[in-house]
């Protein structure tokens, strides 16, 4: 056969995007599987809900770290040694989880987790978007986001699986299990073609892509493509300094970010089965409801992938963050007023499956999504590594805060509090997002490049 002859979208093209999808669920896994083992872990060591808080936010703080450093360690030494650490850490992180001895051996051990969480949750995204062809792009990113709920989903199952043992430490090991698995399948991956045109290494990229695309045609320009790309070089740093516009974007990503955290979504996600014992559940409903909080993550991701390239992201943000404030406000109420009977249980546990629902069809997805196109080339990476570590970090104070606040301040008073940020993002929203629905980047950078105000640049 002809060398320049080359079949069809090949096998390894489709394990390619099934492993580094595998990121997305290793990522799902190691922040919801703790929501089953609080109670265990904090009976086991007696330990306060101030070290219980820490111990379920040292993930965040972890990963945090990695986002900060995976740019530069993913553009030093590969992508994909970039993955295959952040896969060996995954592996370590859950091992030393199930065998922590102390409450300090467990918060140390999940930092270990939270650096491959962040380190994957930077390099997965940035890898597919490298190796996916083009007319694909926004389909397999979107599979990654959805990727990340399926993992939360069975973390819960898994936990819900596990509740009978009361093993706190079967379910932090058991996804060392997974984690080998992605550590065998990023073993086998290639190196991306863009990173290693960026050293320089032309006819390595070519054989990579001669494995991914099913022309020699497409090969020849995608190469072209990409060497046009490296002549634009990143300098975010720079650009961040001398540039008020790109400050403006960089400034932007940070807000929607905070924003994405302060929703409260990770209240429900790291401490669901807590609030549902609150409303007055025994342990087993309490994890059966939390099993409902992730598929009805899971299903209503499919709402903002069906509707945000018809519809456009700015209205389905609005119908997000209104459903989250409202549904919020009414589960502070009921607490407020007693959940007693069955009916109240039931409205209760309603509400806040609406709450996720509101999140799950507009910020979650739609906010890593608005990250990704605000930034201009040049600053594109800077961009999106600063937004990437404000979610983690606010993230943790969000994890870190949530039993203080339930113990200070009272537990409908921290709903409302929530819900009333909720309703003031409404306001956020319309002064400063813009609609990028349909627009191409380039026509959104020009904009910003122009100094037009942050809520136009998609015009
Ligand atoms: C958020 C995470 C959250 C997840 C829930 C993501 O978009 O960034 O913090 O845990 O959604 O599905």
């Amino acid at each position: 056969m002809n060398a320049t002859m080359i079949r069809g979208p090949s096998k390894s093209a489709v394990f390619i995007y099934v492993v580094a999808a595998l990121a997305g669920l290793m990522f799902g896994l190691d922040v919801g599987v703790i929501a089953g083992a609080n109670q265990f872990i904090q009976a086991s060591f007696h330990i306060s809900d101030r070290v219980l808080e820490w111990i379920v936010s040292s993930v965040m703080l972890g990963a945090a770290v990695a986002a900060a450093l995976a740019g530069w360690f993913s553009a030093r030494l590969g992508r994909r040694r970039a993955l295959i650490a952040s896969a060996v850490l995954f592996v370590l992180g859950a091992l030393l989880s199930a065998f922590a001895w102390s409450p300090i051996s467990l918060i140390a051990a999940r930092l270990v987790l939270g650096l491959a969480v962040g380190a994957a949750a930077f390099t997965a995204p940035l890898y597919l978007a490298e190796v996916a062809p083009e007319n694909r792009r926004g389909a397999i990113i979107s599979m990654y986001q959805l990727m990340i709920t399926i993992g939360i989903l069975l973390a819960f199952l898994s936990d819900l699986a596990l509740t009978p043992t009361g093993s706190w430490r079967w379910m932090l090991g058991v996804i060392a299990i997974p984690g080998a698995l992605f550590l065998l399948g990023v073993l086998t991956l290639p190196e991306s073609p863009r990173w290693l045109m960026l050293r320089g290494r032309v006819e390595q990229a070519r054989e990579v892509l001669h494995r991914l695309r099913d022309s020699e045609e497409t090969v020849n320009r995608e190469i072209g493509d990409i060497a046009e790309q490296l002549r634009q070089p990143q300098r975010g740093w720079h650009l961040f300094l001398q540039n008020r516009n790109f400050r403006r974007s960089v400034g932007l990503g940070v807000l929607l970010q905070v924003i994405q955290q302060l929703t409260g979504i990770n209240v429900m996600i790291y401490y669901a089965p807590r609030i549902f014992e609150h409303v007055g559940f025994a342990i087993n409903a309490a994890m059966w409801s939390t099993v409902s909080v992730g598929v009805v993550n899971v299903l209503a991701t499919f709402i903002a992938i069906g509707l945000v390239d018809r519809i456009g992201r700015k209205p389905i943000l609005y119908a997000g963050f209104v459903v989250m404030a409202l549904s919020l406000g009414l589960v502070g109420l009921m607490i407020h007023l007693g959940v007693v009977t069955f009916t109240q249980q039931i409205f209760t546990v309603v509400m806040l499956l609406t709450f996720i629902t509101g999140f799950a069809m507009s910020a979650g997805p739609l906010v890593w999504t608005l990250c990704s196109e605000i930034q201009p080339l040049k600053g594109r990476d800077f961009g999106i590594g600063v937004s990437t570590v404000t979610n983690w970090l606010v993230n943790w104070g969000v994890g870190l805060t949530f039993l203080s606040l339930l113990n200070g301040i009272g537990t409908a008073q921290t709903f409302w509090l929530y819900g009333a940020f909720n309703l003031f993002f409404i306001v956020l929203i319309v002064w400063l997002v813009p609609e990028t629905r349909g627009v191409t980047l380039e026509k959104i950078e020009s904009n910003l490049m122009a100094g037009k105000p942050l809520r136009q640049i998609g015009l």
